[in-house]
């Protein structure tokens, strides 16, 4: 009896200390991950002076303000007792702000390779989309940065809880490092399309906007990166949106409000981003839609025929 008591104990605290090894390599396999640091020289671009230029780069802005705060000086982007806190940077250069010290250069390898001033690889930050801006509008919203006024805001310092370390190195959070999906040789000397209400320019749009990363890239719908986001709709045009008309598609990016009424919130669809531009632009994201095959072949469309 004695025997089996011991040997039971044995078993069990190995399988105890082989959960806890288990635990901690995960947990520092996500921790090592943004400890790493990358010597990145990002190609430059040029930043403009003139107001236009500027005024261009405060519309583009529009789709930071979702994470940055409507007056980009940051918030805590996430904050959950069980998993911890994420904050977003503030963007404007106020003392002891993340950007203080930002040369034109930091802010491109930030937005093009979601890699911040030390090296570190950014959590989160979208860089796979906003690095995907041409040089021009990469400008303009750099241009626009530096005219910000600087706010002056404290907020907590990013911190997970060891749970949430474990679950991060097992994967169970999905990629959180954009740095680790962009093809980094690719993204300088970019150039965009003549702004119109084309396909062509509505792709752009789409690829700088990261529409597919939701929708993907069939526009097809189905689960968010985002864990507690409602599932996402198809949007071709075997899904609702699909069929809306032009019209019904740029009052809906310009309210968040759907033709049959719903308001949807834009911390699980962000449409204030393409919302802020002029109507030709959401109009060529209609455009590109439309001249995409149906995401369901067994959808309305075919159904129709
Ligand atoms: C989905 C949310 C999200 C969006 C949209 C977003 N960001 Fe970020 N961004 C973040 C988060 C979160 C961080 C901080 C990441 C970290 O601490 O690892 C960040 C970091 C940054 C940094 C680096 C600052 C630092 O900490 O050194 C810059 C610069 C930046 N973002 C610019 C932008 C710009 C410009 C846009 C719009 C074109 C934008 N971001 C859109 C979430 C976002
Ligand atoms: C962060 C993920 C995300 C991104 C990025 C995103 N969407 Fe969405 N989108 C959603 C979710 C989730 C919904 C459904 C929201 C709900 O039901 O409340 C949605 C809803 C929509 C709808 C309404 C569809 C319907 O049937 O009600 C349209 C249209 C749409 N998105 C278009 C776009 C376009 C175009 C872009 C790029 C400019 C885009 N979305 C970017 C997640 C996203």
């Amino acid at each position: 009896m004695k025997k089996i008591l011991k040997w039971t104990g044995i078993t069990l605290l190995s399988l105890v200390l082989l959960v806890l090894l288990a635990s901690w390599i995960l947990a520092s396999k996500f921790n090592n991950k943004f400890e790493k640091v990358y010597d990145l020289q990002p190609a430059p671009v040029a930043i403009p002076t003139d107001s236009a230029s500027v005024e261009r780069g405060r519309m583009l802005a529009v789709g930071c303000t979702g994470c940055h705060g409507s007056d980009l000086g940051g918030k805590v982007f996430f904050d959950d007792p069980n998993i911890g806190v994420l904050p977003s940077s503030n963007l404007t250069r106020a003392a002891g702000s993340e950007t203080e010290g930002y040369t034109d250069e930091d802010f491109v390898r930030a937005i093009r390779h979601a890699v911040n001033k030390k090296g570190h690889p950014l959590m989160v930050m979208p860089s796979e989309s906003t690095g995907q801006m041409s040089d021009e509008d990469l400008g303009c919203v750099i241009a626009y940065l530096k005219s910000l006024p600087p706010i002056d805001r404290q907020f907590e310092k990013r911190h997970f809880t060891y749970m949430s370390q474990v679950m991060a190195g097992a994967g169970l959070f999905g990629n959180l490092s954009p740095y680790d999906i962009i093809e980094h040789d690719k993204v300088k000397n970019l150039t965009a399309p003549p702004i119109s209400n084309s396909a062509e320019y509505g792709e752009y749009m789409v690829r700088v906007h990261g529409c597919k990363s939701c929708h993907n890239p069939n526009f097809g719908g189905g689960k968010s990166p985002d864990p507690v986001s409602p599932p996402v709709p198809d949007i071709s045009t075997s899904g609702i949106a699909g069929n809306w008309t032009k019209e019904e598609f740029i009052s809906f990016f310009k309210t968040g409000k759907t033709p049959d009424g719903r308001l949807l919130n834009s911390q699980f669809m962000p449409y204030e981003g393409l919302g802020a531009l002029p109507a030709v632009e959401i109009e060529s994201v209609y455009n590109y839609i439309q001249s995409m095959p149906p995401a369901n072949q067994t959808g309305k469309k075919i159904a129709e025929k």
